[in-house]
Order: structure tokens, then sequence, then C-alpha cells
């Protein structure tokens, strides 16, 4: 993987924890930032040994505050429409993949930042967390995947409301709206309770885990037929080494040992 400039990564046991490291402009998404993302995902997929991903922002003030606005005087109708569609790219990919992804929402996570906490499949928040949808205060709308994800997390009414009016909206209504699974009192219990959820992922068979993320994912897919997904995945498992382990592991009372076969 060619320098990172703008991520930090640290591998501890096969938890790969990626920081976005711009904390001077509170980890603002600029091109090179999404491009780099982008990278790193692309050899999550391929490396077996990366069992469970955290994603957070640097420092404690912000997970990601917005793409990076100071690039946006280069966007013009003509080319906004690819940069809208290189980061719903990015987000897809972390979305999509089988290797399971919690953000660690550490702050404001605005525009580009909530957009990016919600492709990952699972937030955990601090108590100082901010969400939102600020966009509409610069004259535009989300571009990475915000009205299409805020809406699947938190319904169309409330969805309205945050992508109309562009407020912020604090850790404990994120939690009572769904947005977040878990709010914690700070960053470092916000990434203990990260760690605590992958532990338990990172047990069970990753092919099956892989494809929970298809089935889920699937029912946002208006040309999928997720029942139809979900009985073929189902099938998938059921041809796999893990699937005798599991259920041999369960008549003889032991723990089962996954192979990801
Ligand atoms: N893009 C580029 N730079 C950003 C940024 C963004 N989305 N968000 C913050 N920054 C930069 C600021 O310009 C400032 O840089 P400077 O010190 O060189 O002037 C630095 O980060 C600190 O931000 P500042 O605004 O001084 O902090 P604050 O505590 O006063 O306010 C926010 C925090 C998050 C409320 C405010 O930074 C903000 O509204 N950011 C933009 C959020 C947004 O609209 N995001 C969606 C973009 S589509």
């Amino acid at each position: 993987m060619a320098d990172l400039q703008n991520l930090s990564l640290s591998t501890e046991g096969s938890i790969l924890t990626i920081t976005i490291n711009r904390e001077s402009k509170l980890n603002a998404l600029n091109t090179e930032t999404l491009a780099e993302l982008k990278e790193v995902f692309q050899s999550v997929y391929d490396d077996k040994d990366i069992k469970g991903v955290i994603i957070t922002g640097a420092g404690e003030k912000a997970f990601v505050a917005g793409a990076d606005i100071s690039q946006f005087s280069e966007l013009n109708e003509m080319n906004a429409r690819k940069f809208a569609e290189a980061g719903q790219e990015v987000f897809q990919l972390i979305e999509n993949c089988h290797t399971p992804v919690v953000a660690v929402v550490n702050g404001f996570a605005l525009g580009g930042g909530c957009e990016l906490a919600m492709g990952c499949h699972i937030r955990v928040a601090s108590a100082n967390a901010r969400f939102g949808q600020p966009e509409v205060n610069l004259g535009i709308i989300p571009g990475y995947g915000g009205t299409q994800r805020l809406t699947q997390l938190i319904g169309k009414g409330r969805a309205f409301e945050f992508l109309m009016t562009g407020d912020m909206m604090d850790s404990s209504t994120a939690l009572n709206y769904g947005l977040v699974n878990y709010v914690e009192a700070d960053k470092a219990a916000a990434v203990e309770k990260a760690k605590e959820i992958l532990g338990k992922i990172t047990a069970k068979a990753p092919i099956a885990i892989g494809l929970v993320v298809d089935c889920v994912n699937a029912v946002f897919n208006h040309d999928e037929n997720g029942y139809q997904t979900e009985a073929n995945a189902f099938a998938t498992c059921c041809g796999t080494d893990d699937f005798k382990e599991g259920a041999a592991a369960f008549m003889e009372k032991r723990t089962p040992e996954f192979k990801g076969e």
C-alpha cells in the first residue's frame, strides 16, 4: 500500500483500526483521504487475517466534519456528479464489505462524516457525538448517500427534518432514533465497546457473517429479491465446513472453531 498521508492504521490481533487523521481540519474528507480509504478497503477485501474494522477520527472533537469544503470551489454542474459517485463508491465498498465495520463516532459526524458513519455496519458514539447533514446551509444536498442511508436508518419523517433543516442531532437523540447502536461516555469507552462487539462477531463463521451483510443490504436494493438472496445464502452456508463444525460443536457441547471454509 502506498504511503498514507491522511489515514493512520493500527492492527491489534485481527482488528484493523483506521483513523482519519486530519485533526486540524476536524478530519474533513478531502479527495485524497477518500482515495486512501478506498485503497485501504480494497486491501481489507483481500486480507483474510483482518476479521473486523474500526473507523474513527483523530482526537476527541470530530469523527469527520464533512467533505472538505475548501475543495468545493472546484465543483460545478459538469463535474459534481462524478464527485458524488466517487464518494458513494467508497462508502458502498465499506457497506458491502464482508468484514464487519464499526464506526466509533467521537464528536462531529457532519455531512460526509455522517455519511461515512452510516456506510459502516454498526455505529458506537461517544457522548459528545453530533450528527447532521448540514449541506443545505451551503445550498447543496448530501452526495455521498446521505439522503438514502439516513432515511433507511431513522425513517422518512425524521430524515426529512434533518436533511431540510441541517440541524445537528446529539448522541442521545441519535440513539433514540436508531442512528447509533450505543452511546458511551467518551471515545476510549466507545472504542472498547466496538472491540467487544467485534470480538463477538469474529468468533462466528466468517462466511455466514459476510452473507448477513449481503442479505441485509439486499433489503435496500430494489433490483434484488432479498428473500431469494437469503435462501441462496442459507444454502451456501450449509455447504461450508464451518456449518458442519458449528452443528457438531453444539451436539458435543463445545465451542466451535470456525475456519472460514
Ligand atoms: N471542510 C474543510 N474544513 C473544515 C471543515 C470542512 N467540512 N470543517 C471544519 N473545517 C476546518 C475549519 O475551516 C477550521 O480550519 P482553520 O483552523 O484552518 O480555520 C478547522 O477545521 C476547525 O474548525 P472550526 O470551524 O474553527 O471549529 P468550530 O469548533 O468553531 O466549529 C463545526 C466546528 C464542525 C461546527 C464547524 O467546523 C463546521 O460547521 N464545519 C463544517 C460542517 C459542514 O458543513 N460539513 C458538511 C460539508 S458538506
